[in-house]
């Protein structure tokens, strides 16, 4: 058991990354803003899938969800990318 990590601690990486950038205009955590939520995010992936969402996080893009796009970040690295996805994915 570790210690526990309460959502919102600016102790995540991932999460301060994307504090940042632009990813809270479009996304929260448990509701469908402009982009899915989090947590729905979440669901649907596995850290499997991580490399993956990093690059379209990069590179932007539709069709998972609906047609909506998520605008490109072209200057991310894919390492903090990475870093972002994670945290996505630890959304419960
Ligand atoms: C302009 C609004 C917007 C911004 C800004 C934005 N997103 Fe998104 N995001 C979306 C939309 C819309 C989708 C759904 C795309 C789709 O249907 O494939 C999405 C999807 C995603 C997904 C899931 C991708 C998939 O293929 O299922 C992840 C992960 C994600 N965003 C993370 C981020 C991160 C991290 C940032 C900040 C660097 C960010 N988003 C910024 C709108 C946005």
């Amino acid at each position: 058991m570790g210690t526990e990590k309460a959502a919102g601690t600016a102790d995540n990486k991932g999460q301060q990354l994307m504090a940042s950038l632009d990813c809270n205009t479009c996304h929260k955590e448990h509701e469908k803003v402009i982009g899915p939520a989090f947590a729905d995010i979440a669901k649907k992936y596995t850290s499997a899938d991580e490399e993956m969402l990093a690059k379209k996080v990069i590179a932007g893009g539709s069709g998972n969800w609906g047609t909506v796009p998520m605008t490109a970040h072209p200057d991310l690295k894919l390492e903090d990318a990475k870093e972002m996805v994670k945290y996505v994915l630890s959304v419960k």
